[in-house]
């Protein structure tokens, strides 16, 4: 393992917005993060597989009357978002290093009003289908932690991910649905701006956009 991914980890050790197995939190942070960490009752907003967390930090920034996670399984990837936190002061924004699939262990049924997914990975393959993080599996998840009327937003560059999820999705009891192929090019493009109006983009997207892709984006209420 690398110097800089032990140094990360170090400081997640230490940062008290990083929630991970070993920490004191990790264990009854369930149902009590409004309570017990964010000390507020601000609705609680969820970005799954959060890499860096670009999401995390430009929204909690923007919106300091809700409280956000970035969720993700790579401790030197939220780092990133962790730091960024601490630096600008963000108290409204926390990190937790855990599989999505387990994510009922974290939050209890009501606690989440709003999920983001941020280029989660496409996983084309037929076989894969399950570990798709728009799959009925993963959807019924997020169901039993939302609110009624959450929302689930979802931005890709992969089209089969996108089409595969606008099927998932017309096939559950959602509402509200709306979408675009185009992001860029759509009145939807609001839902993603920052602080000064620019659009939030990952690292990821910057790869993707560089190489032509074109950006898919979907929001609608999970129940
Ligand atoms: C393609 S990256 C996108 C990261 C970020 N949203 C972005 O746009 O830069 C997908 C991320 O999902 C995380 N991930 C994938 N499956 C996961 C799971 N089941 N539980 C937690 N994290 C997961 C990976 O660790 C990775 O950071």
């Amino acid at each position: 393992m690398g110097r800089n991914k032990l140094a990360r980890f170090a400081d997640n050790q230490v940062a008290y917005n990083v929630l991970q197995r070993g920490k004191p939190q990790y264990e009854t942070i369930r149902g009590n993060w409004q309570q017990t960490y964010f000390h507020n009752t601000n609705p609680i907003v969820l970005e799954l597989a959060c890499g860096r967390g670009e999401y995390t930090v430009a929204l909690a920034e923007k919106f300091p009357e809700q409280n956000f996670i970035g969720v993700d399984i790579k401790g030197a990837r939220l780092w990133k978002g962790s730091q960024l936190c601490l630096q600008k002061g963000l108290r409204n924004a926390a990190f937790l290093r855990a599989q999505i699939q387990n994510i009922e262990q974290f939050f209890a049924p009501g606690e989440v009003s709003e999920i983001w997914l941020i280029h989660p990975d496409p996983r084309p393959k037929d076989g894969d289908e399950r570990r798709r993080l728009t799959n009925q599996r993963f959807l019924q998840h997020y169901r039993h932690i939302g609110k009624p009327g959450m929302w689930l937003r979802l931005r890709t560059d992969s089209a089969q991910l996108f089409h595969y999820t606008i099927e998932v999705l017309q096939s559950e009891n959602i509402t509200d649905l709306s979408y675009t192929e185009d992001l860029y090019h759509s009145p939807l493009i609001a839902d993603h701006l920052d602080i000064n109006g620019a659009p939030i983009r990952t690292k990821y997207e910057e790869m993707f956009v560089a190489k032509g892709h074109k950006i898919h984006y979907l929001k609608c209420r999970l129940w």
